[in-house]
């Protein structure tokens, strides 16, 4: 059974394991299994290319979804961003969107005017609620001074045991002011990075101790936060079903002791994170070949 939590300050309750969907390729029925499951919330983005499979998966089943998608950082004018709500409506085949995201923030464009054309959604009732994604606690900040009449309701950024960055200033932002934060690569984006981390096995033995899977540790140790709730990828049915068995019960405290002092992870700094974000997009790509020759102390920091 998938447990569920506030979204927010809006009222409703979400399930706290959702089904990712970036490089999905599993077609709609690992989706179903997910909905069977007790995960009636699905994440995708215009961006992703997979808005027609969502759809096709929750024909029929729509009023019983919490369904999300997010709108790109180059359409964050107001009639880019309203033509890219339309356009996500039609692919999803809905008449609309629980929660509209900004996919990442885009400080050439004013924030007022997005946010203004996202309250003109929910007037309208093609999106329900509003939320962000890849936000800084200044960013929210800036977003929600934005807003008039309606709230952030989540910011969806990376969390897992292996980059803790959040725990910093982020999370205990979000907890201050009621926004919940959606965890996207929650088990590290490859479960063999999180093995990476994890010289010690620990991973391993607390799966084996509790009867859970690796999968389901690395989520429930997501869960613990109050406000955090996640959204992790599979492509198969059977990994779709071992994620769900990620909720509905808790590690104990040993057991969460042992995860945070023996599993590696890493918290980024903020000139990190500023220096990040000031490198040009698609300039990674081209640092790739050289990052990979980097020792992978410093490799880690950087990827
Ligand atoms: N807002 C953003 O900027 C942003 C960025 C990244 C991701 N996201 C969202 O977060 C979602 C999840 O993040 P993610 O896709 O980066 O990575 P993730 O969920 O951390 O990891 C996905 C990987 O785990 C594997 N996996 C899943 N279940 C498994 C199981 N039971 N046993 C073994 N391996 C398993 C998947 O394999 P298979 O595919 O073979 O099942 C895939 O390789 C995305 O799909 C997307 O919706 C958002």
């Amino acid at each position: 059974m998938v447990l569920r939590k506030q979204l927010g300050p809006s009222g409703i309750e979400i399930p706290e394991i959702g089904l990712g969907t970036w490089h999905y390729s599993g077609g709609p029925e690992p989706l179903r299994c997910g909905f069977e499951a007790g995960a009636w919330f699905i994440d995708t983005a215009e961006s992703y290319g997979s808005e027609t499979v969502v759809a096709e998966a929750i024909a029929g089943v729509r009023d019983r979804v919490f369904l999300a998608t997010k709108v790109s950082r180059q359409n964050l004018r107001r009639s880019s961003l309203l033509e890219a709500a339309d356009r996500s409506l039609r692919q999803l085949r809905t008449n609309h969107i629980d929660l509209y995201q900004i996919h990442q923030p885009n400080d050439d464009i004013p924030i007022e005017e997005t946010m203004g054309a996202m309250e003109e959604l929910v007037d309208a009732g093609k999106i329900r609620f509003i939320g962000v994604s890849n936000f800084s606690v200044r960013q929210l900040q800036q977003a929600q001074a934005a807003l008039q009449r309606h709230s952030i309701v989540s910011n969806q950024v990376r969390y897992n045991l292996i980059d803790r960055t959040i725990e910093a200033d982020l999370l205990p932002y979000c907890a201050a002011n009621k926004i919940t934060v959606i965890a996207y690569s929650p088990l590290g984006r490859e479960l063999q990075r999180l093995r990476d981390a994890d010289p010690s096995g620990v991973l391993q033995q607390v799966a084996a101790k509790t009867g859970r899977s690796v999968p389901q540790i690395a989520l429930n140790w997501c869960l613990r936060q109050r406000e955090v709730v996640v959204i992790p990828k599979g492509s198969s049915i059977t990994h779709v079903r071992d994620l769900c068995g990620g909720s509905g019960w808790r590690l104990e405290p040993p057991e969460l002791r042992l995860l945070d002092e023996r599993i590696r992870f890493r918290r980024r700094s903020r000139w990190e994170l500023a220096l990040r974000r000031a490198v040009p997009r698609g300039f990674g790509k081209v640092l790739q070949p050289i990052v990979r020759r980097l020792p992978s102390g410093i490799r880690r920091r950087l990827q």
